[in-house]
């Protein structure tokens, strides 16, 4: 039985009622391969075949890991450089001045997929700021697919993995040289909490941070998806925090997100609210 026109779009909606992402028709080529696996474990051989066995007995848990399995996981270590170069030249430095009573910084890498992004900042504080060995600092990472926050709390990278983006001198400080992979050492891991978190689906625990990284995820989503994402995540941002999205993408928030221009890369603080 081959997918017609119907079947894909019966599992583009699966996608976006369990994840929010809005796939386009002209990726519809991906079910093929991205399913393969959970097809074959199954036994179901076509995509057709799986459409029709969920139009027969609805299988929430089999909806998740078909929308967990579309999702593009795309990252690096050090993506876009220039984030990371400004946290590290001016916002880290002010957010430490700001905390010296508190002495606790709390980050949030959200949709972290399998924790690039999150170690790298753990390593642009263990670097740069060492005076912070003496505070509580956190860093939460969270994703929506179970395999990529397994993949991240194991921290265990391959050799083409550590060759994007990772300077060699971080590699030699920070990771355990394994046979073939190299895995983040334990000073650095403990910095890093991982969690299985849909960024579109209630509940919303509340949390507060003082920098939150929501890059190269909103494109994915409706603008009205975007617009309530943006909208809980300023209730979560520090007054004197900072958010920092994809380079392509924008908040188009001005109500509640001010962008910030500040040597090549854009930031956005929060719009204090009466
Ligand atoms: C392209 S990766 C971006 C990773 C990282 N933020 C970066 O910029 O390198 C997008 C990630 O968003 C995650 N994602 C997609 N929809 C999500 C949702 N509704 N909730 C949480 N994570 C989601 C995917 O699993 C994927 O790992």
């Amino acid at each position: 039985m081959s997918s017609t026109e119907q079947d894909l779009s019966y599992l583009r909606d699966i996608v976006r009622n369990h994840s929010a992402m809005v796939l386009d028709p002209s990726r519809d080529h991906l079910f093929e391969t991205k399913l393969y696996h959970l097809m074959r474990s199954e036994n179901l051989g076509t995509l057709g075949q799986l459409v029709q066995s969920l139009r027969m007995r609805s299988s929430p848990h089999m909806e998740r890991s078909i929308a967990e399995a579309m999702t593009i996981n795309e990252t690096s270590f050090f993506r876009d450089l220039r984030p990371f170069c400004l946290m590290e030249s001016e916002l880290l430095p002010r957010l430490i001045a700001n905390r010296r009573r508190e002495r606790h910084l709390r980050f949030w890498s959200a949709a972290c997929s399998s924790g690039q992004e999150a170690y790298s900042l753990a390593m642009l504080l263990l670097d740069k700021f060492p005076e912070l060995t003496t505070w509580r600092v956190e860093i939460v990472g969270t994703d929506l697919s179970a395999e990529m926050v397994e993949r991240a709390n194991a921290g265990k990278y391959l050799r083409i993995e550590v060759n994007r983006g990772l300077p060699a001198r971080y590699l030699l400080s920070y990771f355990d040289k394994g046979e073939d992979d190299w895995t983040i050492k334990p000073h650095v891991r403990r910095l890093c909490s991982f969690q299985q978190r849909n960024l579109c689906a209630a509940p919303w625990l509340f949390e507060r941070y003082d920098g939150i990284l929501l890059r190269n995820v909103l494109f994915y989503f409706s603008d009205e998806t975007r617009r309530r994402l943006l909208t809980r995540v300023h209730q979560m941002l520090a007054p004197d925090g900072f958010l920092f999205l994809g380079a392509s993408e924008q908040a188009s928030l001005p109500e509640l997100w001010k962008p910030v221009l500040s040597d090549r890369a854009c930031y956005h603080v929060p719009v204090p609210q009466r």
